[in-house]
């Protein structure tokens, strides 16, 4: 039978993460050593309690019939989690959970957009920004971020026919791959831009506790009037260690909750229980592991940006995420003839950053997911070899 497939899978290719895997299978023939920077997964450890909670209750028979909701305990753990952690007081009428911050933002369009309606989304900027709205029928405009603003949103740049024809709004700081982080300002003027063209707010805040140099990751939703206009989606997934065990929480607007929670009810029978309890291990629980994280993130981001600045690369020290984002050198005439080449000659392995958006050309993104002693090894293999 010939399958006729729709015409939306053409814009779906081959990721580059299988050919990058592939490529990696085949270095690691010759026995030299692998240097990846390509995953996004943190390579820390949950927190005890929190492996321990989860291994317990999945002992339970019980808990392996579907959650159908959010249990009250979960809810209240993110509504103090957003007290203690960003100030922000919510009602738990205000709080979803969903399976990680990646199924929020692929579905959460089909309550806010119809077929055509126009979301704005970054460029460069981490791909389900633009994935989720055009699965779910939705018309991607994107807004154009450059390193000398400091990969900043210029809500000048928007034109005002697009600007009052946009139905929501994606933004996301700090923001993967770029690593900026957005001022108290951008916010407030995020929030006027919403309210002067009647245009929603989802704000991806995945990295809030990954972010560098004494500074303070902050909630969209603390500041004023934000959730008048939009929705903030917050991820345990590197946070606490656990991308796997798929939770992250919509938090914000209430009626944009409630509409999501219809949504989701026809799909989704709710979150495996032991994953709800071991959450509400992670918040209630001590945070210091999240401390202890970020500071060896800090560590490996300072060999990593300082290591391949002193070696002649054009890369500023990531401010947030788990991330460094470097200009590639300029021989090269794309970032995916840099990736292959460099993973040939080194065993470097890292995402060219036209993987998120044309204005990725021309950069490539590396993960802070190995030990300072293995970072310091590879910018020594890049200077000797490349
Ligand atoms: C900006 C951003 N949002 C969302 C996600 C996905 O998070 P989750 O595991 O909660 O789906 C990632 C993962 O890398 C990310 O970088």
């Amino acid at each position: 039978m010939k399958i006729s497939f729709s015409k939306k899978m053409n814009s779906f290719n081959d990721s580059i993460f299988n050919v990058l895997n592939k490529k990696i299978a085949e270095y690691s023939k010759s026995g030299k050593p692998i240097y990846n920077f390509s995953i996004g997964t943190p390579d820390f450890k949950p927190a005890k309690h929190i492996m321990e909670v989860l291994s317990e209750e999945a002992k339970y028979p019980d808990n392996y019939k579907y959650a159908i909701t959010d249990r009250e305990e979960l809810l209240s753990a993110a509504k103090n989690w957003y007290k203690r952690r960003y100030n922000v007081s919510l009602d738990l009428s205000e709080i979803m959970s969903v399976y990680g911050s990646q199924e929020a933002i692929s579905r959460i369009f089909y309550t806010l957009c119809d077929s055509g309606d126009i979301v704005l989304v970054p460029n460069p900027g981490y791909p389900i920004f633009s994935v989720g709205p055009d699965l779910c029928g939705a018309k991607v405009e994107y807004y154009n971020l450059y390193k000398e603003n400091n990969f900043m949103l210029d809500f000048n740049d928007i034109p005002e026919d697009v600007a009052k024809k946009a139905k929501v709004i994606v933004v996301s700081y700090p923001l993967n791959p770029v690593c900026t982080l957005a001022t108290d300002e951008f916010y407030i003027n995020l929030i006027e831009f919403a309210k002067k063209y009647n245009i929603v707010v989802i704000h991806d805040n995945a990295y809030s506790d990954i972010v560098y140099d004494g500074k303070i990751g902050k909630s969209f939703l603390s500041f004023d009037g934000a959730k008048e206009v939009g929705v903030e989606v917050n991820s345990l997934s590197k946070a606490y260690n656990m991308t796997g065990a798929r939770i992250s929480f919509v938090l914000g607007n209430k009626e944009i909750v409630e509409k999501f929670k219809i949504l989701r009810s026809q799909v989704d029978y709710g979150i495996f229980l032991p994953i709800q309890k071991a959450a509400i291990a992670a918040l209630n629980g001590p945070q210091d592991e999240v401390l202890k994280n970020r500071i060896e993130y800090q560590a490996r981001r300072d060999a990593l940006c300082d290591g391949l600045k002193n070696i002649g690369f054009d890369i500023e020290r990531s401010q947030g995420t788990m991330f460094a984002w470097s200009k590639i050198p300029s021989k090269y005439k794309s970032s995916e003839e840099f990736t292959l080449d460099l993973l040939d000659k080194t065993g470097v392995a890292v995402v060219p950053g036209s993987t998120f958006g044309s204005l990725g050309e021309g950069f490539v993104r590396l993960a802070l997911v190995i030990s300072v002693e293995k970072i310091k090894e590879a910018v020594k293999v890049i200077e000797e070899n490349l």
